[in-house]
């Protein structure tokens, strides 16, 4: 059994952040997306692993390498174009070979990791597995429709006015029936190879296609809500840590992680919350639920619910809630007795200002 990871696309929903950064390198809880799905990867058993890339690929490459840190060995394929998860299948043919695989998109996150899943699927070994879970808005996804003992009887991508309220999460299970599939179908109306048009092509020729209901949480990253709260979730698992230091005047609150170089001073961080390597948090109040990158540098501020990635500096501002402020970002006080906001904002950011 191989797992082939998608790791390419072009993250127009999370843009900014993906300008600069793949999208499965945005850091939850200060590890990025993509190490959640290789240690969930690992964790069911899995060791050969092929990753789509976006062209060469370089920094996911830089990020994962060999994949021997994770236990795992890492083949890259790159991808010219994000042409589709069938296309990407496609791409892979050789690399996969006549073996078993899993599908598994870069972007997607399972609370409980997919061994569950994939159990599923070794006891029927059907033409396809799929994992489903309940929505509240199913029109942004994959959606499938359920008949007896959990088989699928039809799949519609991102529909309109949907089925169901299932939506067809980021992990799939295939046997080789599925590049005879992927043959067979042309790009959908995005344009794109749909692997859900694929196993749709499979349900009409009969063949047997499941699908393991989810009921643990599950996120797909591709958007700056989803992202929050996947941080938030991964949060509340934290290990709480003293590897920096802690000056006077310092409260800490519940799970708090500090990391190695960070200095934490006049401060009051409520957890769960991490401070990354090296940086620095004075006279402001962090958290909860707030993540921290490494190189940071946080003063007289206060700051909720969000991701800072490395190397951001905030000063005198607050309180900020719900917020990502990417690499090197920097927001602060603008000198006493200026009236006016100025701002230097890269193409597709966003900003509300309060008060
Ligand atoms: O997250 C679950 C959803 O994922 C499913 O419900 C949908 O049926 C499925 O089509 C997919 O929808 P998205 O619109 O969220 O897919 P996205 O374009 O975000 O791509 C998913 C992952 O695959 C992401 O890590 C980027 C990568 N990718 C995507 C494309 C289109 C590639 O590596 N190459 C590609 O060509």
């Amino acid at each position: 059994m191989k797992a082939l990871v998608l790791s390419g696309g072009a993250g127009t929903r999370l843009r900014p952040l993906s300008h600069g950064l793949p999208k499965q390198l945005v850091p939850v809880a200060n590890r990025p997306v993509l190490f959640h799905a290789l240690e969930a990867l690992r964790s069911a058993g899995l060791r050969d692993v092929g990753m789509v890339v976006s062209g060469e690929g370089r920094p996911i490459r830089d990020a994962v390498g060999d994949g021997s840190r994770f236990g795992l060995a890492v083949t890259y394929l790159p991808q010219a174009r994000p042409l589709g998860l069938a296309h990407c299948v496609a791409i892979a043919r050789d690399f996969l070979a006549d073996d078993d695989f899993v599908l598994y998109l870069g972007d997607n996150v399972f609370g409980e990791g997919v061994s569950a899943p994939l159990a599923d699927f070794r006891a029927h070994r059907p033409a396809a597995q799929l994992v489903v879970r309940k929505v509240s808005d199913p029109r942004q996804y994959g959606v499938a429709e359920l008949g007896d003992g959990g088989r699928v009887v039809g799949l519609w991508e991102k529909p309109a006015a949907p089925r169901s309220d299932l939506a067809v999460t980021g992990a799939y299970f295939f046997t080789p029936e599925i590049h005879r599939a992927i043959a067979g179908i042309r790009p959908g109306g995005r344009g794109e190879w749909e692997i859900t048009d694929a196993v749709q092509w499979l349900v009409e020729r009969g063949a047997d296609v499941r699908a393991t209901v989810l009921n643990d949480p599950w996120w797909d990253t591709g958007t700056v809500d989803d992202l929050l709260d996947c941080n938030r979730a991964m949060l509340d698992g934290l290990e709480p840590a003293r590897r920096g230091g802690v000056g006077p005047g310092t409260e800490i609150r519940g799970p708090v992680a500090i990391e190695p170089g960070a200095l934490v001073e006049e401060s009051v961080v409520t957890g769960p919350a991490i401070i990354g390597a090296g940086s620095l948090v004075s006279g402001s109040r962090i958290g909860p639920y707030t993540a921290l990158g490494d190189g940071c540098s946080l003063v007289d501020s206060d700051i909720s619910h969000s991701i800072v990635l490395d190397r951001a500096t905030i000063h005198g501002v607050g309180p900020i809630r719900s917020s990502v402020i990417g690499r090197a970002g920097d927001v602060r006080r603008a000198a006493p007795g200026r009236r006016t906001h100025t701002l230097l904002l890269a193409d597709d950011c966003r900003v509300e200002l309060a008060g």
